[in-house]
């Protein structure tokens, strides 16, 4: 891991792909730690990693990881604050951001283009710079805010996904439940061979 600096953007412009993971303060912070696995287990991604100060209690709260814990699995982290970062423009190039949780007020930030910290930030130079945005979006039951602020993301070209749970694949434990949501979040931006595993179809469904 390294802190930005102009060392750690030297390191940046050599990598071949980069992806933003932002973990915000929605439940469920485990989905943007697991991203951060698999990429890590992937290689030839540099992450660049952000944490709200609400994604930081919840990381506390649910999966009790240290910030050192966390800031090992990624390659530079920056700070909320930071908008003044390589990622708050859109000349430092990168394939796209993954959200993950994303809160109603992060989502909301997005949404009304409210730049005020640096996940907002990146959020908003991702999607004018056409880039793949992605937000797990988590909250239930849903207001009309929440609903028209996903419609609105959507309208701007960005990729709401829930992250719910699939039963199909008959997941054994909750870990399996995550690695496939955070699979098939990765195979939106064509990383490589497919993570996730084809639905091989099911016959029989009209007798
Ligand atoms: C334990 C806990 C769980 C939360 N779960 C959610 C949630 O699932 N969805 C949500 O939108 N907000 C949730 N919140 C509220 C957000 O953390 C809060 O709105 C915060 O301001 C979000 O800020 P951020 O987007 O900058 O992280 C939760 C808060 C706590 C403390």
């Amino acid at each position: 891991m390294n802190t930005a600096s102009p060392a750690s953007t030297a390191i940046a412009q050599s990598a071949q792909r980069r992806l933003v993971i932002a973990i915000t303060g929605a439940t469920g912070s485990i989905y943007g730690v697991r991203m951060l696995d698999m990429l890590r287990k992937l290689g030839g991604v540099e992450t660049h990693l952000l944490v709200s100060p609400a994604g930081w209690l919840n990381i506390q709260h649910e999966l009790q990881l240290t910030k050192d814990d966390l800031h090992a699995r990624a390659d530079v982290v920056h700070s909320v604050r930071d908008v003044g970062a390589t990622i708050a423009s859109g000349s430092f190039a990168t394939d796209g951001m993954i959200v993950a949780p994303c809160s109603m007020k992060t989502l909301a930030s997005v949404a009304h283009g409210l730049s005020d910290n640096l996940i907002a930030r990146a959020a908003d130079v991702t999607l004018k710079e056409r880039r793949r945005l992605v937000l797990l979006v988590r909250e239930t039951p849903l207001n009309l805010a929440h609903l028209r602020n996903m419609t609105a993301v959507t309208e701007m070209g960005g990729v709401i996904f829930p992250p719910l749970p699939a039963f199909y694949n008959q997941p054994a434990s909750i870990d399996e439940m995550v690695d496939h949501t955070v699979a098939r979040v990765l195979d939106l931006f064509a990383l490589g061979p497919a993570l996730s595993p084809a639905w091989p179809g099911l016959r029989g469904g009209d007798e």
